[in-house]
């Protein structure tokens, strides 16, 4: 560890949301994942978090919007600063605190854009240089969807990688992306967990793991070409697919609400009135409908009056991760 050792280190990570989906581990120990997948960085979902590497400390402290953290938020950051650590070949202690611009209560996935943050924060503030591929690396380790929120725009994680890249050369394609917030459905699965019980457990686990590169490749192809037309099933397929691979286990993981089945006939019978949009689902309840910019704020109105919706966060692509070093707080 340098000299810079007790710097404060404060980095801004993006959200983002994959078109082509991952769902399943090639190395559960390792992280790397079964399938390849393409996501789009969010440009108005953030997480800031600021870390010190303090000789004072006897454990890592970690604040969380404001609050200290639950013991299951700490024993991740503790798991990804141990990462870091090791890099770094240190023992101290750090103090982590860490800002979603987006409420986490209600069940948006911060971990994408929280272990992104935390990642770039922490190798910072040990003095370790910027290498975005070793970070989007260290993310992965603690939630793939993490190692693609290193970077902006559309992103890539091939099937087995250490680290996500920029899909290149970056099209010149706009594409928007509305969030439904949707009421909550009943407490999530983790996405680890998740996984590993449809490996387990699913008949249409091997199915899926086998259209994901197909799939992957459509949307890619699609996003090249600047097509709207061509991405836009891909990107509702992909999200059923995995879904589907999740229905199929034993018990079933069903993470779909009332709402979310609501807005996803509504986004689809409003396609055959002329308002194109294309629905994906994570491992919660909410949707989010990808779009054009030309279509967009009118989506917007109309998912805002479907009954269930709580509020919708109107996304464009947002930029790469960033770092830096301030004096010491
Ligand atoms: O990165 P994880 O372990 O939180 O898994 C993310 C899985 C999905 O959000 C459902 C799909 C994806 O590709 O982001």
């Amino acid at each position: 560890m340098s000299s810079q050792n007790s710097q404060t280190a404060v980095a801004v990570a993006h959200s983002n949301i994959a078109l082509a989906k991952y769902w399943g581990k090639a190395d559960l120990e390792l992280n790397l994942p079964a399938v390849p997948s393409l996501s789009m960085t969010l440009d108005k979902m953030s997480t800031q978090t600021s870390v010190t590497f303090d000789p004072t400390l006897a454990d890592d402290t970690l604040e969380v919007n404001g609050r200290m953290a639950t013991d299951s938020e700490r024993r991740r950051v503790v798991n990804a600063l141990n990462l870091v650590r090791q890099e770094a070949r240190t023992g101290l202690c750090a103090r982590v605190q860490t800002q979603n611009n987006f409420p986490t209560a209600s069940g948006l996935a911060s971990s994408a854009s929280g272990f992104a943050a935390l990642i770039l924060a922490a190798r910072a503030a040990c003095g370790l240089p910027q290498d975005t591929a070793r970070s989007s690396a260290l993310a992965r380790r603690c939630s793939a969807s993490a190692a693609r929120s290193i970077f902006g725009g559309f992103v890539i994680l091939e099937r087995g990688a250490e680290s996500a890249k920029s899909l290149t050369p970056a099209p010149g394609f706009d594409l928007d992306l509305l969030v439904a917030v949707t009421e909550e459905g009943p407490k999530s699965i983790g996405s680890t967990e998740g996984m590993e019980h449809t490996r387990r457990t699913s008949p249409y686990y091997t199915a899926w793991v086998n259209s994901a590169p197909t799939l992957f490749a459509a949307a890619k192809d699609a996003i090249v070409a600047g097509d709207f037309a061509r991405l836009g099933p891909v990107v509702e397929q992909s999200a059923l697919l995995m879904h589907a691979s999740m229905l199929g286990a034993d018990p079933a993981i069903i993470y779909f609400s009332d709402a979310t089945l609501r807005v996803l006939h509504a986004v689809r019978r409003a396609r055959a009135d002329g308002l194109s949009g294309y629905c994906t689902m994570d491992a919660g309840p909410h949707v989010k409908v990808v779009t054009q910019p030309s279509q967009a704020n009118e989506l917007c109105e109309f998912l805002r009056r479907i009954e269930g919706v709580q509020r919708v966060i109107h996304c464009k692509l947002g930029p790469d991760a960033s770092v830096s070093l301030s004096a010491e707080q």
